[in-house]
Formats: C-alpha cells, structure tokens, sequence
C-alpha cells in the first residue's frame, strides 16, 4: 500500500501535481461518472446533455439538469480527500490541483488557485458573447431530476446563458490546459486520484508527467487504464489515502 520509499520521494519533492477526477468529490456524495449503477451516465445519456447540440436542441432540458446538480454540489460538503490535499499544499513548496470536476469542493476544502480542465459549475457564461454570469443558489424544490429549466438570458447581449463546462465535443480552455501541461512537465511527484483515465486529452497528463521523470501515484478502489503505468498504484478510497499519506509523510493531520 503506502511504502516508505513513496513517502520519502513525496518529502524530497519540490513541484506536486494531484490530479484528480470525480472519485475524489464521490465521498461528498456527488456521484461519478461511469460507476456502474450510481453513476451519471448510466443514468443520463452524455448525448442528450453534455453537448452543443443537445443545448442547441433542448437547452431547458440541458439547463434544468445543470441547475440539478449544480443544487447537489452546494448540498455538498468538502470531504477528507479534499481536506487533505489543501493541507499538503503547506507541506510542499509547489503543489498544483488539477481537476476534471466542475464543482468547488477543492476550493471549498482548502486549496487555492485550482486548474480546472473541465470548467465550472458555478460560472455560467453567455453563450453568444461570453459574459459570464453570476447565479443566484438554485431554488430547493424548483431543480429536480429531469426538471426542464429554461436558461436566463445575458443581460449585455441577450443572448442564452449555458452551463459553465466543457461539454464532449469542445476543446479545454487554454490557459488551463496550457498551465496543466507545464505542471505536469515540471513536477517530481504526480498523484492521480479518483479519475479512470479514460477522458482525453486530460488522461494524457500523467503520461506526459511520467516521462518527464516524475514519480506518478495512483490512488483508485477500482482498476483504470493506467494501472501499470504508474510507479505505485494505492487501492483504496481518496477520502481514506490523501489523509494517511499526509500523516505519514509530515505527521500532519486535518
Ligand atoms: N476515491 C477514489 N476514487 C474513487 C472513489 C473514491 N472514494 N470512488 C470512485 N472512485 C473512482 C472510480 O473507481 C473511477 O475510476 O473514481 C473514478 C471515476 O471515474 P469517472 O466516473 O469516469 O470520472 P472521471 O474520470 O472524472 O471522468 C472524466 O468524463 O464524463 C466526463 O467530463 C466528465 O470530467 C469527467 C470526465
């Protein structure tokens, strides 16, 4: 599980990056995306909401399952993955947090300047000029699963505000894809947690860290695609390792 020669190479470091995905906001309660029975796409079809087109075609239906969950994300609480992954950041003179989530349980649990690859729920753009805009918390009992919403319209340009995110089909945004492939480059010490590594370009991050030289840590309960790829593959739940390791390593605790 957790060796010495892994906390030992965690210590020496000098650059982190963790990179995470929708296993670590998993014990917050926000589901995954492809578990088998819980997850989003084994419940939702990505085609019918996670693309321009289907916002093209049925944006109060695309609306109104952001706002769905964009009210279960302010349910949410930070949990001890987040916790601790905020508490290393002052134990090592660089740590960067990369995140394919777009809710804000790693800034919520403590990290700052998080690179998110996937944009956020909680900021809203219009669609035709840009303008990104500011919501108020969704109304309880007015989101609902599969509850048609329509999207407000942009107060500069009148155009449709759409949800915050990248959607399948449409590129990263650049300065963060840009920033995450340089921290990726340059670190000693690359963690990949609750992520399968099957979404790209994103799971080419710790690739491109790997052979840089850095030391790459998955931490998963299940297997993904980069299982033997990595230089210590940690099976366990994030809630449960992240914190372990920062005791281990610093004896610091949350
Ligand atoms: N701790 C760590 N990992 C966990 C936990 C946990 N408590 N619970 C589940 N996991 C793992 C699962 O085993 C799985 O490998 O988290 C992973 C979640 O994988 P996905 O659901 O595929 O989510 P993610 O990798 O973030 O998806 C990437 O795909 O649908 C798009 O845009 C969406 O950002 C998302 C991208």
């Amino acid at each position: 599980m957790i060796c010495e020669e892994l906390l030992a190479t965690v210590r020496r470091a000098n650059r982190v990056v963790v990179f995470t995905g929708a296993g670590v906001s998993a014990e917050s309660g926000v589901p995954t995306f492809r578990d088998a029975q819980t997850g989003l796409w084994a419940k939702f079809d990505p085609t019918e909401l996670a693309t321009p087109d289907a916002f093209h075609r049925d944006p109060a239906l695309v609306w109104g399952w952001y706002e769905w969950r964009r009210a279960a994300v302010l349910r949410a609480q930070p949990n001890r993955a987040h916790r601790a992954i905020a508490a290393m950041a002052r134990h090592v003179p660089t740590l960067t947090v990369i995140t394919q989530n777009i809710d804000d349980l790693h800034e919520r649990g403590g990290s700052r300047e998080v690179v998110h690859l996937h944009g956020r729920l909680e900021r809203p753009y219009c669609n035709q000029c840009g303008e990104v805009r500011t919501l108020a918390p969704p109304v309880a009992g007015v989101t609902g699963e599969g509850r048609r919403m329509n999207p407000p319209t942009c107060t500069r340009c009148d155009g449709r505000v759409r949800p915050g995110v990248v959607w399948f089909g449409e590129s990263l945004p650049e300065r963060e894809w840009f920033a995450a492939k340089k921290a990726a480059s340059e670190c000693q010490v690359f963690f990949c947690v609750g992520t399968s590594s099957l979404v790209y370009p994103p799971a080419s991050l710790p690739r491109i860290a790997g052979e840089a030289g850095a030391a790459t840590i998955q931490v998963n309960p299940s297997p993904t695609e980069m299982d033997g790829e990595v230089t210590w593959d940690i099976l366990g739940a994030a809630g449960s390792v992240m914190p372990e390791i920062l005791k281990r390593a610093w004896d610091a605790n949350l």
